[in-house]
């Protein structure tokens, strides 16, 4: 269901994603009335093997693809940030993430580079992993590293590898982000969730990706 895109149910997201990448937006005249086309150009040459790079370290500010989106929103294009897990927003990460198809993950850009600034995100992702939370008082790492194959009530526990996001979800019969399905096994340990967009979110999702170095990216997946 997820190789085929005839099937794959987030096709209609990225063909969505495509559309709003030539869309023009600002004033209908003059510097601001422009198109993620109009800087970008082809996404299929531009946008290739960006996915596979992210968080990243843009101007000293850690973000991840939809909030790098949302920065070239408002301050490229003059407009509001798009809402998160708004459909606009999950199109164009799951058109952007698209074009990463097949490409290793490989997060460890930063613009300008700023090894320190990377390595303290990093650990701090790294430290929000290892670290217990909840009332059931489990860490991420004691599902995912060490329960990992077992199963829990009906589902198998994965490695936590994010190399599908943003996915296509049949438990929520829509697409998700990782920030999304991050939240959903916070709640689950009875945890309060980090907030959409956090730099904590964030920061997890670059140490997952630091430990998918290497397999490749095959946005947009499909899970149950
Ligand atoms: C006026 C030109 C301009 C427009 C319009 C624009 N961007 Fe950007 N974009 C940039 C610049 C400059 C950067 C370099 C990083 C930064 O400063 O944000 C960038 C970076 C990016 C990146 C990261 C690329 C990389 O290699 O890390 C993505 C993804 C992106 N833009 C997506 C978009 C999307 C989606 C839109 C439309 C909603 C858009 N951009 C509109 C200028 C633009
Ligand atoms: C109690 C065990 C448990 C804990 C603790 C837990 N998860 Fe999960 N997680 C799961 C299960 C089970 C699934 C798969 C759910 C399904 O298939 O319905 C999952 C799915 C995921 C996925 C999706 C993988 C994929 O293939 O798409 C990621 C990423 C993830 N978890 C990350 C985390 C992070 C980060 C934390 C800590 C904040 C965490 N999980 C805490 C049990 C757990």
């Amino acid at each position: 269901m997820q190789e085929d895109d005839a099937l794959n149910p987030a096709t209609f997201w990225r063909l969505d994603g495509e559309a709003l990448w030539h869309a023009p937006f600002g004033a209908s005249s003059g510097a601001t009335n422009r198109s993620c086309a109009s800087c970008h150009g082809n996404a299929s040459d531009t946008m290739k093997g960006v996915a596979a790079q992210f968080p990243k370290l843009v101007a000293g500010v850690l973000l991840n693809l939809e909030t790098q989106i949302n920065r070239c929103r408002s301050l490229r294009q003059d407009q509001a940030p798009f809402v998160f897990e708004s459909n606009a927003l999950l199109s164009m990460a799951v058109f952007i993430g698209a074009q990463s198809r097949g490409l290793p993950i490989t997060p460890a850009v930063s613009i300008p580079p700023n090894d320190a600034a990377r390595e303290s995100n990093l650990q701090a992702g790294r430290a929000l992993f290892e670290r217990r939370i909840g009332q059931l008082n489990l860490s991420c790492l004691n599902c995912h590293d060490e329960r990992a194959g077992a199963r829990l009530g009906g589902s198998v526990i994965p490695q936590a590898h994010p190399t599908g996001y943003p996915i296509y979800r049949l438990e929520w019969n829509t697409v998700g982000s990782l920030q999304r399905r991050l939240r959903n096994c916070m709640t689950g340990v009875r945890a309060e969730p980090f907030a959409l967009g956090s730099t904590e979110l964030i920061q997890l999702e670059l140490y997952l990706m630091e430990r998918a170095r290497g397999m490749l990216l095959e946005t947009p997946g499909v899970r149950p």
